[in-house]
């Protein structure tokens, strides 16, 4: 049944400022203690200087609003030259354009809704448009197309988790404005097949959005220093957009995302205008008003202060952590990575136990894992500094299999619960209930 809420009002006098702050940290104690390094989800951390360094480049445009870019040409600037330097990284040459959203979420939304704008100028005849993208492509784009009215088409992976492109190519209709691919995708850490998708773009003359959004700022860089990434970027003809977030392995204060576009013209079906209000003409990029100058200039501050050789280095350490606790986790018996992971991002199962118990286990003990579906598994985003956590996790790990073997646990409570519950009603109950708990979350 549905939470009721309690009444919650604001005091009749303000609270001493530092009484407050108290109590924030006080709330704050339980929440995930992400320093310690055993939090592989939500967080991305490239150590205390940077860290430090972050916050004040962020207090430094705290207030500043880059709603209006003639009133803060910093902003201006700063927005300009990020896009400029993320194109450069993204093998973007001096025609690629685009902003700075408050995430990946945004990004997505936008170039979504660029496509949508720009087929109904184009290809006026199509009354329905159509996404076609593989099922691990990130919800946002359903999301979108929830949002702006647009139909999705998703395809299935092949046997090793990449977008199969027969499967795409078959269903792209008449109706299609847009195929996805992602590098790489967030469920197993895989970059889809994007040459063979750009050929399918460039045949059926529609764009081809390349979600980068988890790995923009890391695998151009493990590239460079000769992982064997395939090419994903604006080299590969038919790639007509991109989107790569700096506040995740770009190491970014969050509520900073880059959309790029191949170029002007297409970015341009982004904008929004009106011009017959009251308050004056009214033009703006992205999905948001009011645009928090403070994450645009931490994240301008981060890739200056990173430079090539920054994201080398923290790319590369990244890398050997999530190689090593791979090849832990693969030596537990019955255990095993799902797909051969392109970088730092991968999840892992075993068919011999309920995982989102182990799963739950492993909370107990403080560690933070994302669970994953079709099949069950638990997921991993490895951050450069967490090299020193590889044996404590594998250790721990070990000792929640043997206790979950001895003592399996039944499915009464806790989110292990819902997923295996959700795992076993059918799809339009599971909503239903998936809807209520986010409800219920924000139930004071
Ligand atoms: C591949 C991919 N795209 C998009 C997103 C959405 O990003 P955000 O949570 O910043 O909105 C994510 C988030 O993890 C992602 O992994």
């Amino acid at each position: 049944m549905a939470r009721k809420r309690k009444t919650i009002t604001i005091p009749d006098h303000g609270i001493s400022r530092d009484v407050v702050l108290k109590e924030m940290e006080s709330i704050r104690d339980s929440d995930a203690k992400w320093k310690d390094g055993k939090t592989f989800a939500y967080v991305y951390y490239a150590g205390e200087e940077h860290y430090e360094f972050l916050k004040k480049a962020h207090n430094l445009f705290f207030s500043e609003n880059a709603l209006s870019p003639m009133t803060f040409p910093s902003l201006k600037k700063f927005e300009a030259e990020v896009i400029s330097m993320t194109a450069d990284i993204l093998g973007g040459d001096r025609k690629v354009f685009g902003n700075i959203t408050t995430g990946g979420t945004e990004s997505l939304l936008m170039a979504v809704k660029t496509y949508r704008d720009w087929a109904r100028e184009k290809k006026p005849e199509i009354k329905e448009p159509e996404i076609v993208l593989p099922i691990s492509a990130h919800p946002s784009f359903e999301k979108a197309a929830h949002y702006f009215g647009l139909v999705t088409k998703k395809v299935p992976w092949t046997s090793e988790y990449r977008c199969d492109v027969d499967a795409m190519k078959r269903a792209i209709t008449e109706n299609t404005i847009m195929l996805v691919g992602s590098a790489p995708e967030y469920p197993r850490g895989m970059i889809d097949p994007i040459k063979a998708l750009g050929e399918l773009a460039i045949e059926h003359d529609i764009g081809l959005h390349v979600d980068s959004c988890l790995g923009g700022f890391m695998l151009p860089f493990l590239k460079k220093l000769g992982y064997p990434i395939p090419d994903f970027d604006f080299s590969v003809p038919g790639v007509t957009s991109m989107s790569a977030d700096l506040h995740k392995y770009g190491f970014a204060a969050k509520g900073a995302s880059a959309v790029l576009y191949a170029n002007e013209k297409l970015w341009k079906y982004q904008f929004f205008s009106t011009e017959d209000w009251p308050g004056g003409i009214y033009a703006s990029p992205t999905m948001t008003g009011t645009r928090p100058g403070s994450s645009i200039a931490a994240a301008w501050a981060t890739l200056k202060a990173m430079g090539e050789d920054g994201y080398m280095k923290y790319s590369k350490m990244a890398m050997d952590t999530a190689q090593q606790l791979q090849k832990g986790i693969n030596k537990i018996p019955g255990f095993h990575v799902l797909g051969k992971p392109d970088m730092a991002v991968f999840s892992f199962t075993s068919e011999k136990i309920n995982i989102y118990a182990l799963g739950e286990s492993m909370e107990k003990r403080g560690w933070v894992l994302d669970k994953l579906q079709d099949p069950p598994a638990l997921h991993m985003i490895v951050n450069p500094l967490q090299g020193q956590i590889i044996d404590q996790f594998i250790s721990d790990l070990r000792a929640c299999v043997d206790h979950e073997k001895e003592h399996p646990t039944a499915l009464t409570e806790g989110m292990a619960a819902l997923y295996g519950a959700l795992a076993t009603i059918p799809k339009k109950d599971a909503k239903d209930t998936v809807l209520g708990v986010i409800a219920d979350q924000y139930k004071v």
